[in-house]
């Protein structure tokens, strides 16, 4: 009907995704140390300062609350996603799918073609994420995670460039 908003209109998306900046690190050190071997404030903190790297955060829509972040690098036509984490009361909301997306979109209009990533064997959450998007195991090295000792899956996803 005429004037009618559509329910997009009407209802902002419960998240969206958005360039990382400083004003976030507080919020996304506190996600991250919600997991085991957490990166550091510092660490975080100057991963955004690489001139190769890219961070963004998922919002909750509206409230300026701070629930996932993803970062990586890239160079050369490949990338790397160095780590995506959601905030455990935000988990199952389809928060990570979105910042995957997002990423894999992102890295296609920057000519990246091949984008790779390692986790842990065990991490049966991140694993079945990223076989959801395509993503290929290409790789094992054994011992390669500390604390406990575990090893490393490589996994790898060819990105349509440009789409
Ligand atoms: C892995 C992680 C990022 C997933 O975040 P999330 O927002 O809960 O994930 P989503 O809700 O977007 O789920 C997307 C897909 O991931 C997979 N997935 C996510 N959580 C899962 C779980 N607990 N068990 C099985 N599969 C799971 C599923 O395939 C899911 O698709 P589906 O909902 O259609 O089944 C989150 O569990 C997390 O932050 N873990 C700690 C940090 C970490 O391990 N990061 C990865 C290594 S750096």
């Amino acid at each position: 009907m005429k004037g009618e908003r559509s329910k997009e209109e009407r209802e902002p998306p419960a998240f969206f995704v958005r360039p990382m900046t400083v004003a976030d690190l507080g919020a996304v050190t506190a996600i991250e140390s919600e997991n085991p071997s957490p990166w550091t404030a510092g660490q975080l903190a100057s991963e955004r300062d690489q001139d190769t790297g890219w961070q963004f955060v998922a919002e909750v829509g509206a409230s300026g609350l701070v629930c996932g972040f993803v970062c990586g690098r890239s160079c050369g036509g490949e990338g790397e996603l160095l780590k995506i984490s959601v905030a455990l009361e935000h988990r199952r909301q389809g928060i990570a799918a979105q910042l995957v997306e997002y990423t894999l979109c992102y890295l296609g209009e920057q000519g990246v073609d091949r984008c790779f990533l390692e986790l842990r064997a065990a991490n049966l959450p991140a694993f079945a994420l990223y076989e959801r998007f395509g993503f290929r195991r290409v790789g094992l090295r054994k011992n390669y995670y500390a604390s406990p000792l575990e090893d490393a899956i490589l996994m790898e996803k060819k990105i349509l460039v440009g789409a």
